[in-house]
């Protein structure tokens, strides 16, 4: 009988397409994909470390795990990703129900250790590798509109808060062909959007060709589907890149720029290599040459020696970009990175303060920028009924933004549809059915 393996998932969209990848490999050796824990012979968490809550939350899931484990003592129990890579043997000594630890550029070798710990054995495979990419790798896939590809792995920007350089170890790129290649598969398979993935996308090389001919390239590839990417850093996102999204109807006008802090003094101890400055620049060109581009944005309140007055700089970028989304963080130390060794020292409320200031800000910005939308026209793809009522759909737009429009006239999910907006939230659109559009022809 096959082997069941069910595989929860935490953290960034990278673990994500690691876990399609780790689901190619077993099924490759025969294994079988379940989404019932219960009746699974092999259990995977593939964990995030990029902070403190993410960790704890998989250290309380684990406990559970351990209940079930003491019923079906021959269930195997791996934890994949950066957890494995960041507490390696800890979690083998401390978790006595852990068979497995596993960290991201192992995974090759999944099956011969699982093998080892049907029979007994305990398992661990933490080394980082410098050519790892999966790219022969099937990732398994159920069908659907929206897929990922991971084009690069690792990241070695050493941004002093951040763990992602030391769990994921060095910057490697698969080659262009072999994304080409599974693009053009996922678009054959009626996939409509498909987003690369890397740590730190800009820095994408394959020797021969950098991140905006990898991007050209998909979008010709598939020019019935959408093509996304993330995350992209300031330090490395040309105008090439910029004219290259100007340039395909089918690349998203959308960045996520992330900018961390308004204050140069903090950037610098964050190592993030530019200034508030530069990073305007760029917004300021993407905005000239891609029209209508929108910007997401990750920032991290309360970093350590960060004062009220740059907490304000803060808030006055984003006022000053006028972001359509971000994504908004707690400063959390992290073993082993240099900021860890400067003392945590804003205080756990005004932190909270702080961040709480922040999101307030983005929702009222989010709000402006919404109600300005009322009355225009923009290209949703339908993405699946609207959670809240089967007589809507739920879609997005170009730039991302979610849209809730009726379902009639014949629209089916994987449309293309042009709306009108009539009404708007700080984050959902409304908006009536003009017409089906077969291309991207915004
Ligand atoms: N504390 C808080 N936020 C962090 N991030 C990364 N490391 C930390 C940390 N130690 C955030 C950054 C990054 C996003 C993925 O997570 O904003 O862009
Ligand atoms: Fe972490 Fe900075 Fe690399 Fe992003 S660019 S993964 S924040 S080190």
């Amino acid at each position: 009988m096959k082997r069941k393996v069910y595989i929860e998932t935490y953290g960034c969209q990278m673990n994500l397409a690691d876990s399609e990848i780790v689901m190619g490999i077993l099924n490759n050796k025969g294994y079988e994909v379940t989404n019932k824990i219960d009746s699974a012979d092999v259990v995977f968490l593939n964990t995030c470390s990029v902070r403190d809550n993410a960790e704890q939350r998989i250290h309380g899931r684990l406990g559970n795990i351990g209940t079930l484990k003491q019923r079906n003592p021959n269930m195997v129990i791996g934890v994949l990703g950066c957890m494995a890579e960041r507490l390696k043997d800890d979690l083998i000594e401390k978790k006595k129900m852990v068979d497995l630890v596993v960290g991201p550029d192992e995974y090759r070798r999944l099956p011969s250790l699982i093998d080892d710990a049907v029979n007994g054995e305990k398992g661990i495979g933490v080394r980082l590798s410098r050519t790892e990419t999966y790219e022969d790798i099937e990732p398994y896939r159920e069908d659907g509109l929206s897929a990922w590809i991971s084009v690069m792995r690792g990241c070695d920007k050493f941004c002093t808060y951040c763990v992602v350089p030391f769990t994921r170890g060095r910057e490697r790129s698969s080659k262009l062909i072999s994304v080409v290649e599974d693009v053009k598969k996922l678009s054959e398979r009626g996939f409509r959007e498909v987003t690369l993935l890397g740590q730190n996308v800009n820095s994408y090389s394959d020797g021969e060709n950098d991140f905006s001919d990898l991007l050209a390239a998909c979008a010709e590839a598939a020019p019935g589907m959408r093509i996304r990417f993330t995350t992209s850093h300031p330090q490395d996102l040309s105008d090439k890149l910029l004219y290259t999204i100007a340039e395909h109807s089918n690349i998203c006008n959308y960045i996520h720029l992330p900018i961390q802090s308004g204050s140069d003094r903090i950037l610098e101890a964050m190592n993030r290599t530019y200034t508030v400055k530069h990073y305007l620049g760029i917004i300021d060109r993407a905005r000239k040459i891609i029209p209508g581009v929108s910007f997401s944005t990750d920032i991290i309140a309360g970093f350590p020696t960060e004062t009220e007055a740059e907490h304000k700089m803060t808030l006055d970028v984003m006022a000053k970009v006028r972001y359509d989304g971000a994504f908004m963080f707690k400063y959390s130390p992290r073993e082993g990175t240099r900021a860890y060794k400067i003392k945590d020292d804003v205080p756990e409320d005004v932190k909270s303060r702080r961040l709480t200031e922040i999101i307030d800000q983005q929702q009222k910005i989010s709000f402006e920028i919404n109600q300005g939308l009322k009355g225009t026209e923009d290209v949703v793809l339908v993405e699946s009924l609207s959670k809240k009522s089967d007589n809507f759909y739920s879609g997005r737009t170009d730039t991302n933004k979610i849209v809730i429009l009726p379902v009639a006239n014949n629209v089916k999910i994987g449309d293309l549809v042009k709306v009108k907006i009539f009404k708007a939230t700080s984050a959902t659109l409304f908006g009536d059915f003009v017409e089906i559009v077969d291309k991207y022809q915004l």
